[in-house]
């Protein structure tokens, strides 16, 4: 083996020790501590307010809907993370302390929350925009929800 060879399989063998160390740290940063827990469900609810306000001007009929089953997709995406964003049980927020205290009443809800809006998700595949308008209604329980489990704004 000539020398540049040996000092490129040197070269190659620290990089794959780098990596191997790079994706440990990465593992190890990937547990959320409580502050990031709290923005990350927060951005997902900014993100279901945009969502929904889109899909509500589509159906209006304010913009032509040819995204409307992109858009019915993209708020049923954001339910279903809802109830995840929601798991650990951290305190703080706009939310109620019974968020975790009646977790099978609010995990309920954010679960019938996903299930329905992916149903209105697959009826926007047809294009049927009365029949989504229609979904809609049942389909976000927004205020219900936030009329229990979070802390009016100030
Ligand atoms: C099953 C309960 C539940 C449902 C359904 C729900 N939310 Fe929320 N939402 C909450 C809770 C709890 C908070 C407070 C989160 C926190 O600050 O810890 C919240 C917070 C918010 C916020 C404030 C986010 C911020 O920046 O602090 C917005 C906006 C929001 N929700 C919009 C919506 C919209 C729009 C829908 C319906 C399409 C919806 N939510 C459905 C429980 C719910």
């Amino acid at each position: 083996m000539s020398q540049s060879n040996a000092s490129i399989f040197a070269t190659a063998a620290r990089i794959g020790l780098l990596s191997a160390v790079l994706s440990l740290a990465c593992l190890q940063v990937a547990v959320a501590d409580d502050e990031d827990v709290i923005t990350y469900r927060q951005l997902i609810m900014k993100q279901l307010d945009s969502e929904s306000a889109a899909l509500g001007m589509i159906v209006s009929g304010q913009i032509p809907p040819d995204s409307l089953a992109l858009q019915a997709k993209a708020t049923a995406n954001s339910a279903r993370s809802a109830l995840k964003a929601f798991e650990p049980k951290v305190l703080g927020g706009e939310s109620k302390p019974e968020v975790w205290s009646k977790w099978a009443d609010f995990s309920k809800r954010m679960e019938v929350f996903a299930k329905n809006t992916a149903e209105m998700a697959k009826v926007s595949e047809t294009g049927n925009v009365a029949k989504v308008t229609e979904l809609m209604i049942d389909a976000l329980p927004c205020k219900e929800c936030h009329d229990l489990y979070r802390t009016k704004k100030k």
